[in-house]
């Protein structure tokens, strides 16, 4: 079965609109973060949802991304600018490609072919996404303190070579991103089913994303096999 998670999730966790385009807020005792911003036509919609969680956006101190995709990124410049102090972090490869003009012209339109979101930007403000900083280049083993909650980075490659998944320990959660999949067997064919053929919106051709569906899933099985103990009441999101 699956569920789209919204609003509050856990004590720490709360899921924020829209439900087809996932952005998380944890909570930690001294810092707040916000996981992914998807498309940009969605900025204002998020910075609400970000004031109504947290009750003032200066209390946002990270945006973490985990991967360069439009749908997890679009956000981004917008936020920056609207809430005061905003770090980003992201891997390395994704700030090479915000410097690349074209690539911000393709995400911007592929944005833009979101027209049922349109209704989102009633005060006509300006939502085109724009270069913006990223004060954390993010990689493997890096480890942010939110005071009493640990973010964790992996780095997951596979959905695309700047994947992340952030796993925070204390509260047994994992934030694959798009990193993580089930391609082998019927429960296999089912995700790819229900992701590319009826869910759709995926960019990509289908025999390139059922191997790169293949590849993520590889590498969070080494991973998880490394570390994660199967009795746990572990959480993925
Ligand atoms: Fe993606």
């Amino acid at each position: 079965m699956k569920r789209l998670a919204q609003g509050k999730i856990h004590e720490r966790i709360s899921a924020i609109p829209n439900a087809w385009y996932p952005a998380y807020i944890i909570r930690g005792n001294e810092k707040n973060m916000m996981i992914d911003a998807g498309v940009n036509l969605l900025g204002p919609q998020y910075l609400a949802s970000i004031k109504e969680t947290i009750g003032d956006a200066r209390l946002l101190h990270y945006l973490f991304l985990t991967h360069s995709h439009y749908d997890h990124i679009g956000s981004a410049s917008y936020l920056k600018r609207h809430v005061p102090g905003l770090k980003v972090g992201a891997h390395e490869r994704l700030a090479g490609l915000l410097r690349k003009p074209s690539v911000l012209e393709m995400m911007n339109r592929l944005s833009g072919n979101h027209v049922e979101l349109s209704g989102q930007n009633a005060a006509n403000e300006d939502l085109t996404m724009h270069p913006f900083e990223i004060s954390f280049h993010l990689k493997q083993g890096d480890e942010f303190n939110l005071g009493g909650l640990t973010c964790r980075v992996y780095e997951t490659p596979g959905h695309t070579r700047d994947s992340l998944a952030f796993y925070f320990p204390e509260i047994e959660t994992l934030f694959p991103g798009e990193s993580c999949g089930v391609v082998q067997g019927e429960a296999g064919r089912n995700m790819a089913h229900q992701e590319y053929d009826i869910k759709g919106g995926i960019f990509q051709e289908r025999t390139a994303y059922i191997t790169n569906l293949a590849a993520q899933v590889s590498h969070i099985a080494g991973i998880q096999g490394q570390g994660v103990k199967p009795e746990t009441n572990e959480r993925i999101l």
